[in-house]
């Protein structure tokens, strides 16, 4: 969502920001802007739209070595370039961005700002207004900021300039991401530490309700009764390359490509020095101390869980539940005397995930995060944590990091199984490396997916996902990566279900596609599929060798039957991917969504 940038230093910062803007693009937004301070005061750019409309209104004849940038993904007021930060107080001192939602804003208004009269729909001007107002009351600049921020009920993560200070970029964070970058002659922040590479791989994490002073020298952190704070940077273990296309045409191509070579990655990571597959025995402890494991995530994520609960139900015996992180929050079960909460979060900054781990660790229970973002919120607040290792996964639709998150949930299942002395039946460093093979096949089957998916998926409106067991969690990851980049109506359902309601939607032609990797339920999905077909369905069946019929559209190579949807959710990427590409759909930024879902 949101994503914020900011740069002080040795040389102009307009270029800098608007580089870092554009790493931030992938996280989803409608508007963007910068504001730069001179000795001639605040320039302030914004404009509705990409970040190439706004490179086009930057007028080069201005520059300033102090700016802050923002892309902005609307919450409160439509997408404009007025609702666009940055935001300025009423007479113009004050210029801010701000990532988050401020819950209590329309209140602020009514008690502290009835004369301001407001250019924006944001919460967001409130901040700006609320700072300019205590500072016309005679507070100093950051005590007017430590009192604004004492104020704000919500999520923030803020940067601003005071026109009258040049020199200083004032900054907090409560929930929302934010980094300082260091570098010599210069500082930043940014959202995410992939748009200031260009210029630096030395970050400074910051903590909720942390103000941070930041010189071009010099890095101040205080906690907001005005403590410093002191603390180490680390480095970016981000190799630039990473986060660029190369010669792909879209990010999502280049990450389900990657697939295979995630899968050795991981496995190279999780392997002891014996070759046994090992995770450090404090988890392992926690997940054996367990008397129920409660896995909470969003979206693909909640996916890859549906089939991790099988995993670890399978092989470590212990018994799980699967919950979507935003209604968890309100809707929370009876809970088991000793629950084990493991969330799994691509990001690590999902909103709701986060809100439910707050919760979680109120109760005093312990917490274990799957998440590809080393030092990302829902790491840093969990006990433990493990990383997929995927690599920097840019396009909004999720690919490498769901079979990421599914080979490290078969790890810690397997690992959990063996420590509990319980027999597992194969050999799961053997079954992953025959996985990372039969990907690199489906990888290399793009033109016969890109036909099924010119042959069933170009003019149709709808399109429905069939499968039973395992089958049935990889139908719903198919048709939630379907609907979000080609916009096709998709749902996913549990074959059985079928003829207790769905079935009605059946017309002439309506696309199903149906999974056919389970052998116990190879035939009974197959009669599903002829079902569909006697009320005009157009089927596409996609089965593993050794299951496979005659009326197959595409086979899948052979793999551990558990691990299939590691396997046969390749091709549901691809042929999603081709759908969005043959409705002309912008793969890599689908409209009105974001990457890193930060507010609730
Ligand atoms: O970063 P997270 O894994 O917590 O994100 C959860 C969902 O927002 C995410 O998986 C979303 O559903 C993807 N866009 C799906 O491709």
């Amino acid at each position: 969502m949101c994503g914020i940038v900011g740069f002080i230093g040795n040389k102009d910062s307009k270029e800098v920001l608007l580089k870092g803007l554009e790493k931030l693009e992938y996280r989803g937004y409608d508007s963007a802007g910068i504001a730069i301070v001179n000795e001639n005061g605040v320039t302030i750019f914004k404009e509705k739209g990409r970040i190439a409309d706004l490179r086009r209104i930057v007028d080069e004849r201005v520059s300033a070595n102090t700016g802050i940038g923002h892309t902005r993904w609307a919450t409160h007021g439509v997408p404009s370039k007025t609702n666009a930060h940055p935001h300025q107080s009423t007479n113009g001192r004050f210029t801010l961005v701000h990532n988050g939602v401020i819950e209590n804003f329309d209140l602020l208004k009514r008690e502290y700002l009835k004369d301001v009269s407001f250019v924006s729909d944001t919460d967001t001007e409130v901040i700006v207004q609320l700072i300019e107002l205590f500072v016309k009351e005679g507070l100093e600049v950051l005590e007017s900021f430590r009192k604004t921020l004492s104020l704000l009920r919500g999520s923030y993560a803020i940067a601003f300039l005071d026109e009258r200070d040049k020199d200083t970029i004032y900054v907090a964070k409560n929930k929302s991401p934010l980094l300082v970058g260091l570098g010599t002659g210069f500082n930043v922040i940014a959202s995410d530490a992939m748009a200031m590479l260009q210029v630096t791989d030395q970050f400074v994490e910051l903590m909720d309700k942390e103000i941070v002073i930041i010189t071009k020298d010099k890095v101040t952190i205080q906690n907001l009764q005005g403590e410093t704070i002191s603390r180490n940077p680390y480095t970016a273990e981000l190799d630039a390359s990473d986060i660029e296309k190369g010669t792909y045409p879209h990010y999502m191509l280049k990450e389900v490509d990657e697939q295979p070579l995630v899968m050795r990655k991981i496995i190279q990571k999780y392997q002891g020095k014996n070759g046994e597959l090992t995770i450090d025995s404090k988890i392992i402890d926690a997940m054996k101390q367990s008397d129920r494991i409660y896995i909470i995530a969003a979206g693909t994520s909640y996916h890859a869980g549906l089939v991790g609960k099988q995993f670890i139900e399978k092989m470590a015996k212990i018994p799980v539940e699967v919950h979507v992180s935003s209604e968890f929050v309100y809707n929370m079960p009876l809970l088991s005397e000793k629950p084990l909460f493991i969330f799994i979060s691509q990001s690590g900054e999902t909103a709701d995930s986060r809100a439910v781990l707050v919760s979680v660790k109120e109760l005093g229970h312990p917490a274990l995060t799957i998440t590809n973002v080393p030092g990302s919120t829902l790491s840093r607040e969990a006990d433990y944590t493990l990383l997929l290792h995927a690599g920097p996964e840019i396009a909004v639709a999720s690919t490498k990091a769901y079979t990421a998150q599914l080979a490290v949930l078969a790890i810690l299942a397997e690992v959990t199984a063996k420590s509990r002395e319980l027999e597992v039946g194969f050999d799961l460093v053997r079954e992953l490396g025959i996985i990372a093979n039969a990907m690199e096949v489906l990888c290399d089957s793009k033109e016969i997916i890109e036909q099924v998916a010119r042959e069933f998926l170009t003019v149709t409106r709808n399109c429905f996902f069939i499968g039973r067991s395992l089958d049935f969690y990889v139908g719903l990851e198919g048709a939630l990566k379907l609907k979000e980049i080609s916009y096709i109506q998709a749902e996913g359902f549990a074959g059985g279900e079928l003829k207790h309601g769905t079935i009605a939607l059946i017309e002439e032609g309506t696309p199903v596609i149906a999974l056919a990797t389970q052998e116990g339920v190879n035939l009974s999905i197959r009669g599903n599929v002829k079902e569909v077909v006697a009320r005009g369905a157009n089927p596409c069946i996609i089965s593993m060798k050794g299951l496979e019929m005659d009326e197959d559209s595409f086979v899948i190579p052979q793999v551990h039957e558990l691990l299939t949807p590691l396997v046969s959710v390749i091709p549901l990427q691809l042929l999603a991917y081709y759908a969005a590409l043959h409705r002309d759909c912008d793969v890599d930024k689908p409209r009105n969504l974001a990457k890193s879902v930060t507010v609730e």
